[in-house]
This record gives C-alpha cells, sequence and structure tokens, in this order.
C-alpha cells in the first residue's frame, strides 16, 4: 500500500525540488500546461533509448518495440483532429454511423438503454440528434452527468459544435449555477440538478427526453432518479427516457425498465497492450512519475495519462514531473521533447481544466495527471499511453463516525479496463498498471459498489420523504441500499428535528428540503431564523459550500499562515469564515485603489471562492424570500451565531480531553484540532466544541470547529445530553442514544406493519 505523504515528505526536505515547485507554482498560476523542454526530432527520440533502465517496477524494456512500431500509425490519426472541422469531426465518431436506426428505435419506444465505448460521442451526439429530430419543439432535452465538471465542459463543447453561444440553445445547469435561458433546447446538468427539480415538478412536463448519462457511474442521486423517472415514464406516455453505459451493466438497466431495447453502438477501437508491474510498488506516484518520464524520452507520439486518487498526489506528481524535466534538460547533453503537464481533478477551475482538450502545439507531447474523473466523464483525444496506479478515492459511510468519509481504495476490475482502455481510443496504446497481475485477479472487485449502498443517504431520505414516498424501505431501487444505513440516516434526520417520531416531515423538515443544502447546513440556516442571525449563518453556510478560500501555496506557508490568523476569531473557525466574508465586502464599498484580486492576493483568498460564495448567499435569499423568511441580524453578537452553529452540529460536538485532543460526546472516539483551526494554539482551549466535519488522513481531524457552552447542547440536543453538572458521562449518553435509536426504530416497524396492513386489506 501506499504511504500517503512519502513524497511530500521528501520533496519538502529537497532544496533543488524548491525551486521547480515554486517554478510550477509561478506557472499554475497564470498559464498551467507550460511545457518545459525543447523540440525534438523522431531519431532523437531514438537516441535517447540511452537513458532507459531506471523505469521503477514496470517491466516494459522488452515492449519497448511495441511501442515504435505503433508510432506511424498514431501519427496519422493524431494529424486527424487538427485539420477537421468540427462538424467533420462529428461525422467521424462512431455514434454517426448508426444516427437513423438509434432514432427510429428511439420513435419507436419510451426507454433505451444505449451502450457504447467512450468516445464513440454518446454524451455530445444524442442530445443534438434528438433536437434535430424534432424533439426539442415540445419540450427540453435533458441530459445529466454524475460530475459537476462534465456538464459543464460537455455543454460548452456542444454548443460549440452548434455555433451558439453557452447559455442559449445549450446550457448547463449544477448547484447554485444555471446557465440556461428561456430558448434553451438542450440542457445539460448534474444528476443532482434533476432530482431536486422533481420536487417542483414530480411529471418533469418541461422536458420531452430525458438522457440519463454515465449510468454505469451508479452516483446516489442517479439511482434515485431511476426510482422517479420509472414513474414518469409509467405516467406521461409522451416522454422518452435514453440511458446510456459506457460498460456491460446494460442489461441491468433494461430489465429494471421492463427489458427496454439495447442499443449497441458498434466500436472502433484499438487494441491496448497491458503491462503489470512483477511487484506490488511501495510509492505508486514515485513509480508513475519515473514511468512517465521514461515513456516520455523513450516512445514515440502519443499523449500519457496518468490516474491517481486526488487532488494532493496530482499536484506531487505535477511538481515531481516538472522537477524531473528541469534536470533533464540541464543535465542531460541530449534533445529532450516538450511535455506539457496537465492536471486535473474536480476542484480545479474550469478554464484551467478546458486546457486537457487543447491541442498541444508541434511536437510536444501532453501528460495529463487525472482523478477517475477521467475515466468515463471526460474524453481526451490522442492518449496512447495510460499509467494506472490502481486506487481511486470513494465516499464511504462510516456507521462509527456517522459521517461520509472519502476513503482511498484499490478501484475494480470494471474501472481498470475502463482505464486502460483510455490508451486505444486514437491508436494502439499500452497501459502500465503500477499492480501485479494476481492483485488485478484476486484481489479487485469485478464491479465498484453503488454508492447508495455505501454512503449515508440523509438527503436522499429527505427528498424522498419530501415526495412523498411513504415508505423508504419499498421505494423502488435497483439495489436497495442497506436498510440499517436507511434507518440510520432517518435517524439523523430525527435528531435535527426533519422527522417526527413515526418518520414523518416536521415543519422544519418540510423547509430543509427547500435548500439545496446537507440537512445540517440547512438546519443551521433555519435556526438562524429562531435566534434571529439569518443574515450572519448566511454566510457561513455560503462558505461552507464553496471550495475553501483560504490559499496556502506549498512554498509560501508561513506567511499564507500568518495572513489567515490576521481573520481569526479566538473561539471560532466558523466565525472566522464570517469575519473574512465581512472584511471582503468592507473593502470593496472603501473603493480604495487596489481590486479584488490584489485584495484577495495580499491576504492569501482565493477570489473565486469567495466570489462564489456570494453568489451562493445571493441564491439562498431568493430561497429565504420564497419561504417569506426575513433576512434578520444579530449585528454582532458573536455568541448568538455560535448558538445557531451549534443547533446544527450538535451530534458532532466533543468534548475536552487532553491538549487538543478531544473526545466525540456521543461515541468517544478521540478527535484533535486541525493545526489551521484558529483554536489551534490558543491560549486556552474551550471544553465543549461542535465541528462541521472530520477528515481522515494522519488522524481524525476536526475540520471547521466552533467552541459552545456545554448548556447549549442540553438545551439543542436534549435526546442526548442531560443536565448533570460536572460529569456528564459518556456512557450515559451513549444509553440514551441507543435507547432512543431503538425506540424511533420499533416506532418505524410498526409504522410499516400498519401500512401493510392497510395495503392488504385494500
Ligand atoms: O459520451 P461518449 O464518451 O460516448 O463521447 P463524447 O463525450 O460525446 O465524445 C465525443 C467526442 O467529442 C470525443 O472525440 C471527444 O474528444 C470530443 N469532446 C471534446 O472535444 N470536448 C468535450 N468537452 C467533450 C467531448
Ligand atoms: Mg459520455
Amino acid at each position: 500500500a501506499r504511504k500517503g505523504s512519502l513524497l511530500v515528505g521528501e520533496i519538502r526536505e529537497k532544496q533543488s525540488m524548491n525551486k521547480s515547485r515554486q517554478r510550477f507554482w509561478e506557472l499554475a498560476g497564470s498559464k498551467l500546461g507550460h511545457i518545459l523542454g525543447v523540440e525534438k526530432t523522431a531519431q532523437q527520440v531514438d537516441a535517447d533509448t540511452a537513458l532507459v533502465g531506471d523505469q521503477g517496477d514496470v517491466d516494459f524494456k522488452e515492449k519497448l518495440k511495441f511501442s515504435q512500431h505503433l508510432k506511424e500509425k498514431a501519427e496519422a490519426v493524431s494529424d486527424f483532429a487538427k485539420s477537421k472541422s468540427l462538424s467533420q469531426q462529428r461525422q467521424y465518431l462512431p455514434i454517426f454511423s448508426v444516427r437513423d436506426d438509434l432514432l427510429g428505435l428511439v420513435r419507436e419506444n419510451q426507454v433505451v438503454v444505449v451502450v457504447g465505448e467512450t468516445g464513440s460521442g454518446k454524451t455530445t451526439q444524442l442530445t443534438q440528434y434528438l433536437h434535430e429530430d424534432g424533439y426539442t419543439r415540445t419540450g427540453l432535452v435533458g441530459c445529466t452527468q454524475p460530475r459537476r465538471v462534465a456538464a459543464m465542459s460537455v455543454a460548452r463543447r456542444v454548443s460549440d459544435e452548434m455555433e451558439t453561444v453557452l447559455g442559449e440553445e445549450v446550457g448547463y445547469a449544477i448547484r447554485f449555477e444555471d446557465v440556461t435561458c428561456r430558448n434553451t433546447k438542450i440542457k445539460y446538468m448534474t444528476d443532482g440538478v434533476l432530482l431536486r427539480e422533481t420536487l417542483k415538478d414530480a411529471d418533469l412536463d418541461k422536458y420531452r427526453v430525458i438522457i440519463m448519462d454515465e449510468a454505469h457511474e451508479r452516483s446516489v442521486n442517479t439511482d434515485v432518479l431511476f426510482g422517479i423517472l420509472k414513474k414518469v415514464v409509467a405516467r406521461r406516455r409522451d416522454f422518452k427516457l435514453i440511458v446510456t453505459s459506457a460498460t456491460l451493466n446494460a442489461d441491468k438497466f433494461s430489465k429494471f425498465f421492463g427489458s427496454a431495447p439495447i442499443f449497441h453502438i458498434p466500436g472502433r477501437t484499438f487494441p491496448v497492450n497491458i503491462l503489470y508491474s512483477k511487484t506490488p510498488c511501495e510509492d505508486y506516484v514515485e513509480v508513475a512519475v519515473k514511468q512517465a518520464i521514461t515513456i516520455h524520452i523513450t516512445s514515440g507520439p502519443g499523449d500519457i495519462l496518468i490516474f491517481m486518487t486526488g487532488q494532493e498526489e496530482i499536484e506531487t506528481a505535477c511538481y515531481a514531473l516538472a522537477e524531473r524535466m528541469e534536470q533533464l534538460i540541464s543535465s542531460s547533453t541530449k534533445v529532450v521533447g516538450k511535455l506539457s503537464i496537465l492536471p486535473v481533478y474536480s476542484q480545479l477551475p474550469a478554464d484551467l481544466q478546458a486546457k486537457i482538450f487543447q491541442k498541444a502545439g508541434e511536437g510536444t507531447r501532453k501528460c495529463i495527471v487525472a482523478t477517475n474523473i477521467a475515466e468515463t466523464s471526460l474524453t481526451v483525444d490522442g492518449i496512447l499511453y495510460v499509467i494506472d496506479t490502481g486506487y481511486g478515492k470513494m465516499k464511504v459511510y462510516n456507521p462509527r463516525m456517522g459521517m461520509d468519509a472519502l476513503q482511498v481504495f484499490p478501484c475494480s476490475r470494471a474501472a481498470a479496463d475502463q482505464r486502460a482502455g483510455r490508451a486505444g481510443r486514437t491508436g494502439p496504446g499500452t497501459c502500465y498498471r503500477l499492480f501485479t497481475e494476481s492483485a488485478y485477479q484476486n484481489e479487485m472487485l469485478p464491479n465498484p459498489v453503488p454508492e447508495i449502498q455505501r454512503t449515508n443517504l440523509a438527503n436522499v431520505v429527505l427528498l424522498l420523504k419530501s415526495l412523498e414516498v411513504k415508505n423508504l424501505l419499498d421505494f423502488d431501487f435497483m439495489d436497495p441500499p442497506p436498510k440499517e444505513n436507511i434507518l440510520s440516516s432517518m435517524y439523523q434526520l430525527w435528531m435535527l428535528g426533519a422527522l417526527n417520531n413515526v418518520g414523518g416531515l416536521t415543519n422544519l423538515g418540510w423547509k430543509m428540503v427547500e435548500f439545496p443544502l446537507d440537512p445540517t447546513l440547512a438546519k443551521m440556516l433555519l435556526m438562524g431564523k429562531e435566534l434571529g442571525c439569518v443574515d450572519e449563518v448566511l454566510t457561513i453556510v455560503s462558505m461552507l459550500s464553496v471550495p475553501s478560500v483560504f490559499f496556502r501555496p506549498k512554498d509560501r506557508e508561513e506567511e499564507s499562515d500568518a495572513a489567515r490568523e490576521k481573520f481569526f476569531v479566538p473561539e471560532s473557525d466558523h466565525l472566522t469564515l464570517l469575519n473574512v466574508y465581512l472584511q471582503w465586502e468592507e473593502q470593496k464599498f472603501k473603493g480604495e485603489l487596489c481590486n479584488d484580486r490584489d485584495w484577495c492576493n495580499a491576504h492569501f483568498l482565493h477570489v473565486k471562492s469567495l466570489q462564489k460564495a456570494r453568489e451562493v448567499r445571493s441564491q439562498l435569499v431568493d430561497i429565504l424570500n420564497t419561504l417569506k423568511i426575513p433576512q434578520t441580524s444579530c449585528h454582532r453578537e458573536w455568541d448568538v451565531v455560535r448558538k445557531a452553529v451549534c443547533s446544527a452540529y450538535f451530534k458532532n460536538s466533543a468534548r475536552l480531553k487532553g491538549v487538543g485532543e478531544y473526545v466525540n460526546c456521543r461515541n468517544g472516539v478521540p478527535c484533535h484540532l486541525h493545526p489551521s483551526s484558529a483554536l489551534y494554539g490558543l491560549g486556552y482551549t474551550p471544553d465543549y466544541i461542535v465541528y462541521h466535519e472530520l477528515v481522515l488522513t494522519t488522524k481524525d481531524y476536526m475540520q471547521c470547529v466552533s467552541a459552545v457552552d456545554p448548556h447549549w447542547l442540553v438545551e439543542l440536543g436534549p435526546m442526548f445530553f442531560s443536565v448533570r453538572e460536572g460529569d456528564t458521562s459518556f456512557l450515559d449518553c451513549r444509553r440514551w442514544h441507543n435507547e432512543e435509536k431503538t425506540d424511533m426504530e420499533e416506532e418505524m416497524e410498526k409504522l410499516k406493519q400498519e401500512q401493510t396492513e392497510v395495503a392488504g386489506r385494500e
């Protein structure tokens, strides 16, 4: 297994590395994807083979000839994209040859399952074909994506292909961002957005066709939509549903929709040569970087795609690549070809993400370092080499903590095959697997576990309850989640006051549904109303809904930490966030010479995150207005705000145990203050705190913490806490907790039985 921070640690100690890292970040700010190296000729590529030998565990020397042999073919294909117009490119896609058959099948059936290799044109073409065939005359063609990035980038691509302005005929909608208008005919959106739309319009009347894209990803939202759309299909004869899938889950989808026909788009893929590591590798980031450099200096043209698990690893790999390239350039007497290093992960700003689609210059090789986002959602042409670390991050519900956590897992065989396939899109390719063949055969699961079976369902439960799905255990799930997950999510909602004792929505619950927020944050907002601090809580909730506003570049850690400290409100990270926002707003009114960006840079804040927070805030204000909730303010009476924070997070409360060490009040699990917290290194440490979430790295760290008065816990979470001054025994709490839980479960069970009896009688 890989040791998470090994490489980062190493780099920190190496002076020489710092230079290139700084260099990388200078480039990253303005022109990520800068090209390192100089041009080289084909002969020089061959001459460079002398450098082979340092390629880690992967055995590939003997296969070198194979890749040389593929070179010519690859060159021929990659020239294609450069020379053809968008409309010519459209006609070259595999789906184009079956356009009419496919439209015919859709005309005759209400539900069609479409299967095709990634890159065959499903996402970008299907919508346009339906538009051309007249479906958009009587409604929208909607296409759902499990990821925000994909929704945005695909909408852009399609609006280019249709020669329209993005947001007009072709638009997209993701949470807190709606780029569509009245004229929109084709709408890409995340599955979460469509799910929320079903709240307002259960029959989805404005849609003529829905394409559930990337259904094989089986996100929670997709799985819930399956159940809901099945009903829509039954109710609306004029409604069409297309389910697309890249893998072989098609039969399952077809069966779920009453044996819907399956349409296969003929594939046009090239063979991919798969090379396994001989031994398990210690540090896959290190090995992947070496492998990429080796490919770069020894193999023929073709871009490289490396799969890693997350942002930190990707950045580490990018520094290391930039570093090695500089070393090569300065030390080698040989000419080293240009390498364009391109990170891709979901939190990367969209304009930087778009860079992976741009054509690299003549003689430049692209090296894309990506999360599993590049497995199916994003298709990049010209990849001939894939380096697969064999790992990915997955959200998993941890019942011990009562929360979801992103954890690194070995990927499934299906995912590994999908990754390898990325090398064979434009020519015969090679996939370097940094794991052994035996691990592939014996240790990896055949398919990933659907998200709905492994995550917290509080959001889903709230949503289904509001759709008047009385009995969640009977909802038409393709793969039902474990009963315990449903019950524990119901329990969480009950704790927040969103569900009553028999599992129905309370008034508070009904209001919480209105907000596209986690139930906890929705609760905080609504408690702001009770306590008269809506304005303040709004800001905190908005700041928690965007990527971190604090900028901490790797080479200026001390400087940026000092800048952050200036914003600290000692007893609360939540208030610190509020403070940042207030100061940011204030400086704008001052209207001094410095502009937004300069001010943010000087204070080590991400201007984009702050602007995003403002957008989120204004959308939440709209919702508050429709609910007729006035925007009250407590005028900087911070305790009131902390109480509202406490009302939402009392289940995440912790009690001081040692220096910087806390234990969760309910389950006794130890947790620690994060060094970035305003409470860290304070003169005093409060006895009781609540936290936004736990992050599991080397320790269980609490992220975003506020000190609270223990009496608030008693007042706001009476189901857990009672006043027994001096000693609220944790065992007592646990007993309470268990008793309450059983009571509720019993009630829910009873309810279920009653319902079945009623149903039986009818
Ligand atoms: O959905 P599927 O994987 O079947 O293919 P697609 O996403 O529709 O991609 C079809 C073609 O459009 C590919 O050759 C991509 O390279 C291209 N494309 C693009 O250039 N930019 C995007 N944002 C999306 C797709
Ligand atoms: Mg697609």
